[in-house]
């Protein structure tokens, strides 16, 4: 069941059986939690993080709760579940796609290639990274064999949609002044599908997940963009960076 402490994100049909007085049996309440809206009700036991939810919304428990979670079929692809990192006071939260080859072994977001990079443009632009939170909208790894090596394939809206629920009880837990989003996925899992990060960057985002909501290219694109164009993003990155700084 929809557990009681995070009530920020209820869907409309939500909203409105509540309004009206009305609760849907128990397998109404999986099937909203899953975020589905519209269509005939299915009773969706395991296709949301949702029901794996612990009664106690402490970071530590939302850790240990989501170690064990097969709200999609994702956990069968990775590792281990790749939950978020950073104290519980943190003033800022980002929050990044899914887990990469080296966070799905070392269990810790932003630990390879895009962490190094993440946590240099940090450093320029004067943010301790030991006082963030860092995590992803997907919590489980998502790759696909291409000889020895496990290529990063990226989490369809169904696997972004059941992964909602640890995110925005990581959201509600930390309650951090400025939320920053690296990028489309983690973008479009808060703030809706329509959402462009690129016409949206360096710029306050209308929206009640905290104080100030801002959005920024993922630190991957620019590893994965052309190479003469890298410094340049990357400047324009922590020029981003710099101006989530002046939000603390
Ligand atoms: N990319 C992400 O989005 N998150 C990580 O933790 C690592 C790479
Ligand atoms: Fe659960 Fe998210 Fe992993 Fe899917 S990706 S199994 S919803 S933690």
């Amino acid at each position: 069941m929809q557990p009681q402490w995070s009530p920020l994100f209820r869907t409309d049909t939500q909203q409105s059986a509540a309004e009206s007085g009305w609760y849907p049996p128990v397998e109404g309440f999986l099937f909203l939690a899953s975020g589905h809206r519209g269509g005939m009700a299915r009773a969706r036991a395991t296709t949301s993080a949702a029901n794996f939810l612990p009664a106690e919304p402490s970071l530590q428990a939302l850790r240990e709760a989501a170690a064990g979670c097969q709200g999609c079929d994702l956990w069968k692809l990775g590792t281990q579940t790749v939950f978020g990192e950073g104290p519980e006071s943190a003033g800022v939260m980002f929050v990044g796609e899914q887990p990469g080859d080296q966070e799905d072994r070392a269990g810790k977001p932003f630990v390879g290639p895009a962490g190094r990079l993440l946590d240099k443009a940090l450093a320029e632009a004067g943010i301790d990274r030991s006082a963030t939170y860092m995590t992803n909208a997907v919590k489980h790894f998502k790759w696909q064999e291409r000889g020895k090596r496990r290529i990063h394939q990226k989490p369809t809206w169904a696997e972004i949609t059941a992964c909602r629920p640890w995110l925005e009880a990581e959201l509600a837990a930390v309650h951090p002044h400025v939320l920053v989003l690296l990028g489309a996925t983690a973008a479009q899992s808060l703030l809706g599908r329509e959402f462009r990060v690129t016409q949206n960057r360096r710029t306050l985002v209308e929206s009640n997940l905290a104080e100030a909501v801002t959005a920024t290219i993922h630190p991957s694109a620019i590893l994965r963009g052309e190479p003469e164009q890298r410094e340049t993003e990357f400047a324009a990155f922590v020029d981003d960076l710099r101006f989530v700084a002046s939000l603390l």
